[in-house]
């Protein structure tokens, strides 16, 4: 064979292989449209000035119905070879365009971000947030409890809401007691009260749990008083009670005298004065002497206090239905007194009045 034949059947047989494979490809007309598409993307990218815009140039090439969308759906028709070259090319362009996108809108979100901030002098001092405080009476009540939890005391608590039986009744509190009186006590038309004192938590206590106890409960307590300089409907207390075996009157002193001593100073005078008390027997006023609470030669009568009378305990056995509370095994001391009176002395305030006012210009004081 000569060398001229053989040169055109190898034309004949390969050149149509080797055109389809290495130049043909090289000429598929949706690559070069892809090239133009992403040439044009970037282009009005280049050109967007706000985030809509940006939009609109996302939904142009990147939407459902946009360019590049388009001709992805154009790839069905391709003949099957040439679909992964002009895959390729599609993934990367749409990977370009979403980048140039991204930068783009980001771009756009410092510029917006510098033109908020452009009217704000950042090197104006700051103002300061106001920062809120514990009122005067609820930082001296916790100054107490603080001295109470030394001792082994724990916080209890009841409703003020009552019924007569917790206010008077169990306190063994006759019927006829000038207390009871409706000039002096708040009834709701339930038969209920507003309680007068907050004792109604010894008796609470007694009745759901067993002895020792060893409670504090300062809570509000209300009486129909006139409302002055000195008297508030409702003002503050904080009710003490001690039951075990073999309590005394040594410990009543002993725990009263270490409690005033701790908040007013060691030079603080403790006297106990026989009193009455109907829940108590034997019953004393506390007047203490101080110079936190002014000096001088004066006693302050600041506390009630004594030791449990038996009928509280067997109000509170009957009610019980056990005889965990029999005066012949348990005894104890309770004491019970008022915050604002003494707030008003620590703190000097002339009128009780301004505890409760909510006057931001007075509390602001008490820091
Ligand atoms: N509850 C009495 C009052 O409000 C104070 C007190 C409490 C007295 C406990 C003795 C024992 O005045």
């Amino acid at each position: 064979m000569s060398d001229i034949l053989r040169a055109v059947l190898w034309l004949c047989y390969f050149a149509p292989l080797v055109l389809r494979n290495v130049v043909r490809p090289l000429e598929i007309p949706m690559l070069n449209s892809l090239q133009t598409l992403r040439t044009a993307a970037l282009a009005e990218l280049d050109q967007v000035a706000d985030e809509t815009a940006l939009e609109a140039v996302r939904i142009k090439f990147l939407g459902r119905s946009g360019s590049i969308s388009a001709v992805s759906e154009q790839m069905k028709s391709l003949p099957k070879e040439e679909k992964p070259r002009v895959g390729k090319l599609l993934n990367e362009i749409r990977t370009a365009v979403t980048a140039a996108i991204a930068e783009r809108k980001a771009a756009l979100e410092t510029q917006r971000d510098a033109a908020a901030l452009a009217d704000i002098d950042v090197t104006l001092p700051g103002r300061p947030f106001p920062t809120g405080a514990l009122h005067p009476i609820t930082q001296l009540q916790d100054r107490a409890i603080q001295i109470f939890r030394r001792m082994g005391f724990a916080l209890a608590d009841g409703p003020d809401i009552e019924t007569e039986w917790h206010c008077f009744d169990a306190l063994n509190t006759p019927a006829d007691h000038p207390a009871r009186n409706e000039q002096d006590t708040f009834y709701l038309p339930d038969g209920h009260l507003l309680r007068t004192h907050t004792s109604t938590v010894q008796i609470r206590t007694m009745e759901s749990s067993a002895p020792p106890i060893r409670i504090i409960a300062p809570g509000a307590a209300y009486r129909r008083d006139e409302v002055d300089a000195t008297h508030l409907a409702q003002f503050n207390q904080m009710e003490g009670l001690y039951v075990d075996e073999r309590v005394t009157v040594a410990d009543l002193k002993g725990t009263l005298e270490f409690f005033f001593r701790e908040l007013f100073g060691p030079d603080a005078r403790c006297r106990f004065r026989p009193h009455f008390f109907p829940f108590t027997e034997p019953s004393f006023e506390i007047d203490i002497k101080a110079t936190a609470l002014g000096g001088g030669e004066r006693w302050l009568e600041l506390a009630g206090c004594g030791m449990v009378d038996p009928a509280v305990f067997e109000a509170v056995s009957r009610s019980r239905g056990d005889d965990l509370y029999d005066p012949q095994k348990v005894s104890g001391f309770a004491f019970g007194f008022g915050l604002d009176r003494l707030a008003m002395i620590l703190s000097g305030v002339p009128d009780i009045r301004l505890f409760a006012e909510n006057d931001l210009r007075f509390l602001r004081q008490y820091r």
